[in-house]
């Protein structure tokens, strides 16, 4: 079967690469002007492209780099695209405008593109043609190869475009250069298969692909011994992680084998599809040691006929149904969704259906949108009669109802004691982190219980923030 078939970077191939990663080490010691070459490398989007933008940084260190925010002292100014919605491609094209004198200072400097924009046929043309100092190229499937592409630019290329439309490989064993030091992203899985009407992802990451479990395992080994004390799960769709491999696997049991990794951690997912989220994952989560109380369930829509133009394969009453169950099970599940607002043809009742769903369901947080047509996906073909004017003010009307509901959750948790992972210390001297449930938290402790989890009382809340005071020490799992 086509989809059975091994999508794994041969080791070969990376042991190429790794070849080519040594000759542009010394490349790039005879051409910067620094002590030594320096890379800038900005990620946009989501989790995901955050992951494969460690990975980049990673072959980079091992091409001998290091790294700067400072854009204007790099010797590679490497910008990691998404495609989502249109205003995040307009922040690049202005950003990548703004180079253009970097590149007048310092001629040498390489300028450099990837990640979801340029799998864009009419993107990638578009940097051709209008932003000729742009200089390197290469799409989502060809991350692996990036040594080789700097070796051609450096060597005999004046400009490299590497924009395979390939349904994607997994490569396995590239170095890695975290950003943070307690929280590691660890994707699961790559890809969609979902095809949504609205959104891009499908076209610019190729079919879903599932790592295996035991390279899912060693990373994470490899996460839990380095110090990390929360590691995410990421994948566009984790509840179908395992359906393609060749001896096919659950979410649920995956989560079942990261839970009983000794070690001092907590593990959060994201993000579920609900038409794949099962009763027996929020069983999982209910009976694990582990896995945060939090659960990241995009509704997108509150009406089914919105629903199912946006081809979501879910009703309203199954979405709230399977609320249900998790409410029932684990009841201080905190949950969170993304939302759509303003999708073609979608009215003022289907609106109210959505208000009205938030509503019931009570959740935490919400990540909203304004409906963006994506060139090439059904829904940007749709007819759209609601003016810019009306979607606004239904969009302003939602963040109200939303930020009612979120004040009133943080409310009754006042008295409540919340295990916090306590990431730093803010600028107004209280220290922050969130609660299990994905909460920001600020509160009064001292500066060693940074990086520890540990007992906060809430004192107070401030609208979707806690306030808080660490009550004793550090807690063990
Ligand atoms: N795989 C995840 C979502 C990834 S994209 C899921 O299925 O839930 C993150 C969010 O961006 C989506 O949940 C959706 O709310 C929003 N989004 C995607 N395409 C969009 C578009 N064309 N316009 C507006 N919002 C969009
Ligand atoms: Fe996009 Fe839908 Fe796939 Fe999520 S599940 S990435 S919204 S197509
Ligand atoms: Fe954006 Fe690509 Fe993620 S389009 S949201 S960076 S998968």
């Amino acid at each position: 079967m086509s989809e059975k078939r091994n999508k794994l970077v041969p080791a070969g191939e990376l042991q190429r690469q790794q070849a080519f990663a040594e000759q542009v080490k010394e490349l790039m010691l005879l051409r910067t002007r620094n002590p030594v070459p320096l890379a800038h490398v900005h990620t946009y989007g989501c989790q995901g492209n955050v992951a494969d933008g460690e990975r980049i940084k990673g072959m980079l260190a091992q091409m001998g780099f290091e790294f700067t925010e400072e854009s204007k002292e790099a010797d590679l100014i490497l910008y990691n695209t998404c495609a989502i919605r249109e205003h995040a491609e307009d922040r690049v094209f202005g950003n990548v405008g703004a180079l253009k004198h970097i590149k007048e200072r310092h001629p040498a400097t390489i300028l450099g593109l990837c990640g979801c924009m340029m799998q864009q046929p009419q993107v990638a043309e578009r940097i051709r043609k209008s932003f000729p100092y742009v200089s390197l190229v290469f799409g989502t499937h060809v991350v692996h190869q990036l040594p080789e592409l700097l070796y051609r630019l450096l060597t005999c290329e004046r400009r490299v475009f590497e924009l395979p439309d390939s349904d994607g490989v997994v490569a396995e064993g590239l170095p890695v250069r975290r950003d943070g030091e307690l929280k590691a992203w660890l994707p699961i899985m790559y890809g969609c298969n979902n095809f949504c009407s609205y959104c891009i992802v499908p076209y610019v990451r190729g079919r879903e692909r599932s790592r295996t479990m035991e390279a899912i395992v060693a990373e994470a080994k490899e996460i839990i011994a380095a110090g990390y004390k929360e590691i995410t799960l990421l994948g566009q769709n984790v509840n179908s992680y395992g359906k393609d491999l060749p001896e096919p696997v659950s979410f649920a049991q995956l989560l079942r084998t990261i839970d009983a990794l000794p070690g001092d951690f907590k593990i959060r997912f994201m993000t579920s599809h609900p038409k794949d989220a099962t009763k027996e994952l929020i069983d999982v989560i209910a009976e694990s040691r582990k896995v945060s109380h939090h659960l990241h369930l995009p509704v997108q829509s509150g009406s089914n006929r919105i629903l199912k133009a946006m081809n979501r394969h879910y009703t309203r009453e199954q979405y709230l149904d399977l609320v249900a169950y998790a409410k029932k099970r684990i009841p201080d599940l905190s949950l969170t969704s993304d939302i759509i607002v303003g999708f073609p043809g979608e009215t003022r009742e289907d609106f109210e259906e959505t208000l009205s769903l938030i509503k019931e369901v009570g959740y935490t947080s919400l990540f909203t949108f304004i409906f963006s047509p994506r060139e090439g996906t059904p829904a940007a073909k749709m007819d759209d009669p609601i003016e810019a004017k009306e979607k606004s003010a239904w969009f302003s009307q939602l963040l109200k109802v939303q930020e009612e509901i979120a004040a009133k959750r943080s409310a009754s948790m006042v008295g409540q004691v919340v295990e916090v992972l306590c990431e730093e210390e803010g600028k107004n001297g209280l220290l922050t982190g969130r609660t299990d449930g994905n909460i920001i938290i600020e509160f009064t402790g001292s500066p060693e219980q940074i990086g520890r989890t540990v007992n906060v009382k809430v004192t107070r809340a401030r609208n979707w923030i806690l306030v808080g005071e660490a009550i004793d020490e550090e807690t063990k799992l």
